[in-house]
C-alpha cells in the first residue's frame, strides 16, 4: 500500500549545473519525457544556472541538440521539443558566490509572476560535489530554503542532491549538519538513480509480492549472493570528477549498497518513505565492520591499464584526460561483506563494480545451497545448485536456474533456465530512472531517495576502507581494459567458487600486474 501524494499545479525547477553534462544527458531528456507524458505540473518552468554565459535564447538550442543526441531513437519530436523548451530559461550565476543569490531570488520571482507560481521551487544540485555544502548555505542566506513564499503562504522548497553525498564519513556528517541548519528532512532528496530503475524496484515485487521466494530467502537456503554492476566504458570526459571520486564513492557506497539493501532487507510493513527507509538503514547497520586485516583480504581495488581489445587500442586510466599519470584512483572494486543479523548470518555478499570491463551489466545472482544429498550430478559429477538471477540491465529480466534430467539413459542432470524478460510485459516504460525520480520529487514522495541516517550508516561501513587505502602499501592492481578486473579479485570468492561473469573467456591473465 502506498501513501497518496499530489503534484503541485505550478513549480519552478532550478538546476544548479545547468550547463553541465548530467543536465544535458539525463535531466533535460527526462523532463522532456515527463512533458510528453503530461506528467509535469500545469504551470512549469526550468531555470538552468551556471557560470557559462548562456541566456534563454542560446540555452534552448543547446538543450535541443542534447535532446536529439540523448533521447532514445524515435522519441524526439521537434515541435514537442520546441514547446517544452519554451518553458526553459537560464541565468548565469556563480553558484559558489553568495553575492549572486539575490539575483537568483529575483529571477525566480519573475518566473513566479510569469507562470503564476506561488513560490514553489525545487533546486537540483547537479554541480561538482564540492558545492553540495555551499549552495544550501547561500540559499539559506536569501531565505530560499524556507517553506514560505513572499506573501507568507506555504510553498514547496525541496532540494535534490546528486551523489556522492560526502567524500567520507566526516564530510557526510558535516554536510548533513549544514542541511539540518536550514532544511527539514522532508525537503531533502538525496538521489541515487539506481532506485529509479524499474528493475531495481522490481526486486521488492519479486520478494514481497510472491509467496514462494521469501521462505527460502535466508541463511538456511542461500549460500551466497553476488552483485555485479560493471561497464564497458571508461570515464569518458569525466576525468576531473572521477579521479577525485573513484569507484567506491561513485558506485559502491551508494548504488551497490542500495542493491544489497533491497536484496537483504526485511519486508517493510508498508511501502512508504519512513517504513521502507527504516528497513534500508537496518541493513546498513548490520554490515559487519571489517578489521584492517579483513579489508586487506576481502576488498580488492583495481585500475584499468591500456590494452588491445576487440581489435582496438584502449587507453589506460592514467592516460585519460585530466587524470594524473601516477593516479592511484580505483576504477574497480570487488569485495566480500557480511550482514550480521538473524536472516543473513554467515552468508557472504560479493559485490563488484568496474569501468572498462568486457560488457555493461548489472545483475544479482542468488546462489542457493546444494541439495543435502548429491543423488543427481552433472557430467562432471558435480551438484547443480539453484540460482536466481535478477538482471537489472540490459536484457532486463529474471532467470531461475534449476537441474533437469538430460534425456537418455542414466541420471545425469544439467542446469536449465526458466526466464522472464520485461519484453513480456511490453518492455520497460519509456523514460528512465531520472524521470521516475524527478516525478517522485515533484509529488513529494521521498521513498526512493536516501535519508540522512542511511548515508551516515553506509559511510560508517565504507569509510575505514578508504582510510586504509590511503596507505601507499595497500595494493592497487592493474587490469587490462576489457577484462573482468584484477585476477586477485577471484581470491575473495571462496576456494570452490568463482564470479558469475555474464560472458566469459575474455580475460587475459598474463597481462595482470600490480601498479
Ligand atoms: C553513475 C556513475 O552514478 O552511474 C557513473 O557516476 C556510472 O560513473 C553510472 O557510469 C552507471 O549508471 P547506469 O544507470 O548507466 O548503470
Amino acid at each position: 500500500m502506498q501513501t497518496a501524494h499530489t503534484k503541485p499545479e505550478s513549480l519552478v525547477l532550478a538546476i544548479f549545473g545547468g550547463s553541465g553534462d548530467l543536465t544535458k544527458r539525463k535531466l533535460i531528456p527526462s523532463l522532456y519525457q515527463l512533458f510528453k507524458q503530461g506528467k509535469l505540473p500545469q504551470r512549469f518552468a526550468v531555470l538552468g544556472l551556471g557560470r557559462t554565459a548562456y541566456d534563454d535564447a542560446s540555452y534552448r538550442p543547446h538543450l535541443d541538440s542534447a535532446l536529439q543526441q540523448y533521447l532514445a531513437a524515435g522519441e524526439y519530436d521537434a515541435s514537442l521539443a520546441e514547446q517544452f523548451l519554451s518553458s526553459v530559461h537560464y541565468l548565469a550565476i556563480d553558484p559558489a558566490k553568495a553575492e549572486d543569490y539575490p539575483a537568483l531570488k529575483a529571477r525566480l520571482e519573475e518566473l513566479d509572476a510569469e507562470i503564476d507560481n506561488p513560490g514553489n521551487y525545487i533546486y537540483y544540485l547537479s554541480t561538482p560535489p564540492s558545492l553540495y555544502g555551499v549552495v544550501p548555505q547561500h540559499l539559506m542566506s536569501v531565505g530560499l530554503n524556507e517553506e514560505l513564499n513572499a506573501a507568507g503562504q506555504p510553498a514547496i522548497r525541496r532540494i535534490v542532491i546528486e551523489k556522492p553525498f560526502g567524500y567520507n564519513l566526516a564530510s557526510a556528517l558535516e554536510l548533513n549538519e549544514i542541511y539540518r541548519r536550514g532544511f527539514e528532512e522532508h525537503q531533502l532528496y538525496r538521489i541515487d538513480h539506481f532506485l529509479g530503475k524499474e528493475t531495481v524496484q522490481d526486486i521488492m515485487a519479486l520478494r514481497f509480492a510472491n509467496g514462494i521466494f521469501e521462505p527460502l530467502w535466508n541463511r538456511n537456503y542461500i549460500e551466497r549472493v553476488e552483485i555485479t554492476a560493471v561497464e564497458n566504458m571508461g570515464i569518458e570526459s569525466r576525468g576531473g570528477f572521477y579521479d577525485q571520486t573513484g569507484a567506491l564513492r561513485d558506485m559502491v557506497q551508494n548504488h551497490l549498497a542500495q542493491l544489497v539493501a533491497l536484496t537483504a532487507m526485511e519486508p517493510p510493513v508498508q511501502f512508504n518513505a519512513d517504513l521502507f527507509r527504516n528497513e534500508v538503514v537496518k541493513v546498513y547497520q548490520s554490515f559487519r565492520p571489517m578489521t584492517d586485516a579483513e579489508v586487506r583480504r576481502r576488498v580488492i581495488r583495481g585500475q584499468y591499464t591500456e590494452s588491445e581489445w576487440r581489435g582496438e587500442h584502449h587507453r589506460g586510466y592514467r592516460e585519460e584526460d585530466k587524470v594524473p599519470v601516477d593516479s592511484r584512483t580505483e576504477t574497480f572494486v570487488g569485495m566480500k561483506l557480511y550482514i550480521d543479523n538473524w536472516r543473513w548470518q554467515g552468508v557472504p555478499f560479493y559485490i563488484r563494480t568496474g569501468k572498462m570491463m568486457p560488457t555493461k551489466v548489472t545483475e544479482i545472482v542468488v546462489h542457493f545451497k546444494p541439495t543435502p544429498h548429491k543423488m543427481f550430478t552433472d557430467s562432471d559429477g558435480q551438484a547443480v545448485p539453484n540460482q536466481l538471477i535478477i538482471r537489472i540491465q540490459p536484457d532486463e529480466g529474471i532467470a531461475l536456474k534449476f537441474a533437469a534430467k538430460v534425456p537418455g539413459s542414466g541420471f545425469e542432470v544439467k542446469r536449465v533456465s526458466m526466464d522472464f524478460t520485461y519484453d513480456q510485459l511490453g518492455g520497460l516504460a519509456s523514460g528512465d530512472a531520472y524521470s521516475r525520480l524527478l516525478e517522485d520529487c515533484m509529488l513529494g514522495d521521498s521513498t526512493l531517495f536516501t535519508r540522512s541516517d542511511a548515508v551516515e550508516m553506509s559511510w560508517r561501513f565504507f569509510d575505514p576502507i578508504l582510510r586504509l587505502w590511503q596507505d601507499e602499501d595497500f595494493p592497487l592492481y592493474g587490469y587490462p581494459a576489457g577484462t573482468w578486473g584484477p585476477k586477485q579479485s577471484d581470491a575473495i570468492i571462496e576456494r570452490d567458487h568463482s564470479w558469475t561473469n555474464p560472458c566469459r573467456n575474455l580475460t587475459n591473465s598474463e597481462l595482470y600486474c600490480e601498479l
